[in-house]
């Protein structure tokens, strides 16, 4: 089994899960590569696909990738967001990305928090629509900590073995 691992990542949140779910891939073949880099999706069994949630929505620069996942490909999608986990601006996206990849067989999704840069914080406080999402995200702060980053390398083993099943 051929396995690839690809992602987006600002400023290196979504890398650090990236990575994790490298790490967590003993028994197969595998790629770790940005998303602009990622060619021959067809090479791979399973593509695990992971970006930042950027307003409630998946990055332009993963769209593309999504909506190119070959018909029937296994694909496992990961995410960071500062808000928090399970709260509804996650939620959105990851429904989003998955309505993006409608060709591709979805075999889980893993999101935590991810810490927010200090000057988009300061930014959305100013303004009074974001400034409640702003708050929530302040405490994303110390995220990906050490304990999302081996949840993220348990999800990896548990979708290789998931693949490997069907
Ligand atoms: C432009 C921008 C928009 C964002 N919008 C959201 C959002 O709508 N919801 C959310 O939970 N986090 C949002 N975030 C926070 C990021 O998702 C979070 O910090 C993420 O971990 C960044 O990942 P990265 O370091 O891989 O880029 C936003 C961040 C940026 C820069």
């Amino acid at each position: 089994m051929k396995v690839l691992v690809t992602y987006y990542s600002e400023t290196g949140n979504t890398e650090k899960l990236a990575r994790a779910i490298y790490e967590g891939i003993e028994i197969a073949e595998k790629d770790l590569l940005l998303v602009n880099e990622a060619k021959n999706l067809e090479d791979y069994d399973l593509i695990f696909c992971g970006f930042p949630v950027h307003a409630s929505s998946v990055p332009g620069k993963v769209v593309q990738i999504l909506k190119s996942i070959p018909e029937g490909k296994k694909l496992a999608i990961f995410a960071t967001h500062g808000s928090l986990r399970g709260g509804q601006l996650a939620t959105t996206a990851f429904e989003y990305s998955m309505s993006l990849a409608s060709k591709a067989k979805v075999i889980g999704t893993f999101g935590c928090r991810g810490q927010v840069k200090m000057d988009l914080i300061e930014a959305l406080l100013k303004k009074p629509e974001h400034k409640a999402w702003a708050e929530e995200a302040q405490s994303a702060v110390t995220h990906p900590d050490d304990a999302d980053l081996a949840d993220c390398k348990d999800f990896a083993e548990k979708m290789v073995r998931k693949a490997l099943k069907d």
